[in-house]
């Protein structure tokens, strides 16, 4: 079995800013109601005609590509995790693999929502660890601010999300070599499914899309908000723990926690209950709200800019989502 590491990260956001105070004069809502329960401060939105779900994964992927040194066409396989794919099908990997010229190898689109980046880490060491694959872009990609009014009735989900891509690029370690993807963990559970989701368009109505299912608001999505934060912070500590014990560590090991960014509150709730000090935990919600599987590798890509990471670091990538959904993986930069 071969070993898989992380050898480049990129992301890409939209230069438009939207803050809370902007939300406060176009719905009810207030920038103090917002940063209590959530920590976010802005989010970005994405730029019609310019930004697409599949180009924001390219922009982030190139940029990857150049911190590893590596040609585009070296690439042999495009893990694409979103929920908010360009269109119904295909899927937005293939879209993206077009964007870049990079026809011909595999491109899977994967589907766990907040938790579909660390999963896409998932398969692609599994690809590597077995030899199919050398080099795996990895990509986390969303634009969720088309996807809501902005009016009450969306008020409790619509503050919450921000556009955003982030990337990284797994290539096979060497023989011996200290960086490398330790172990990955995934997990899912249907239970409540419809909890924290967007059921519509979908098969499962006869009519996928009507003026009545707009006017009812079929179409937002919905989040069980008290129901999400209760299973996140039992989920998160529990799926770190279990990546901690698979590698004989402990918390105080970890360099570096990136928790998908959900909610600020959610991420101190699991710091608090790691005894993780504020040097030991990654968050930029402040700054992107929730981008969901574009998250993760966002703020990998940007703790590596901050100079935050250093070689030999124990990363944690730990994340929660719609499904439900959770995952982690430990990394040895
Ligand atoms: N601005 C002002 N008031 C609001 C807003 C808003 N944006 N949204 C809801 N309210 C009102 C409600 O109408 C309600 O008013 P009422 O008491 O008069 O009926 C009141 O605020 C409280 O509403 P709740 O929904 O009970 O608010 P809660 O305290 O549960 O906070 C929140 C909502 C922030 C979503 C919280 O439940 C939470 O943090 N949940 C975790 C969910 C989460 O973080 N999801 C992230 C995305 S999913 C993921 O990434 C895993």
């Amino acid at each position: 079995m071969y070993q898989s590491k992380i050898t480049g990260v990129g992301h890409y956001l939209p230069e438009e800013v939207l803050t809370n105070n902007q939300l406060s004069e176009i719905m009810d809502t207030t920038d103090e109601w917002i940063t209590e329960r959530t920590g976010i401060k802005e989010r970005r939105i994405y730029k019609e005609n310019e930004d697409r779900v599949s180009t924001m994964g390219a922009r982030a992927a190139y940029k990857a590509l150049e911190m590893a040194g590596i040609n585009k066409n070296e690439v042999d396989m495009i893990v694409f995790a979103t929920l908010s794919p360009d269109y119904y099908f295909p899927g937005s990997g293939v879209l993206m693999q077009r964007e870049m010229g990079i026809n011909g190898i595999p491109a899977i689109d994967i589907r766990q929502q907040c938790s579909g980046f660390v999963y896409g880490i998932s398969v692609a060491d599994q690809y590597i660890k077995t030899g199919m694959c050398k080099k795996v872009l990895v990509v986390g990609s969303e634009i969720h601010t088309n996807a809501f009014e902005y009016t009450n009735r969306d008020r409790h989900v619509s503050v919450i999300f921000g556009d955003g891509a982030g990337c990284a690029l797994l290539e096979r370690a060497e023989e011996g070599e200290e960086s490398a993807v330790l172990s990955t963990h995934i997990h899912s559970d249907g239970t409540h499914a419809e909890e924290l989701a967007a059921k519509h368009p979908g098969s499962v109505s006869k009519i996928r899309c009507s003026n009545e299912m707009l006017e009812a608001g079929a179409l937002l999505p919905n989040m069980n908000g008290q129901l999400v934060f209760k299973n996140a912070v039992q989920r998160f500590p529990e799926v770190i723990k279990e990546a901690l014990e698979y590698n004989n560590l402990k918390p105080s090991d970890i360099d570096l926690l990136i928790p998908h960014q959900a909610n600020l509150r959610i991420s101190q709730f699991v710091q608090k209950l790691m005894r993780l000090g504020d040097d030991k935990i990654f968050n930029n919600i402040q700054k992107y709200g929730n981008t969901t599987a574009g998250s993760i590798p966002i703020a990998l890509s940007e703790a590596v800019q901050e100079g935050k990471v250093k070689k030999g670091d124990l990363l944690c990538l730990a994340a929660f989502g719609s499904g439900f959904t959770w995952a982690s993986t430990l990394v040895r930069w």
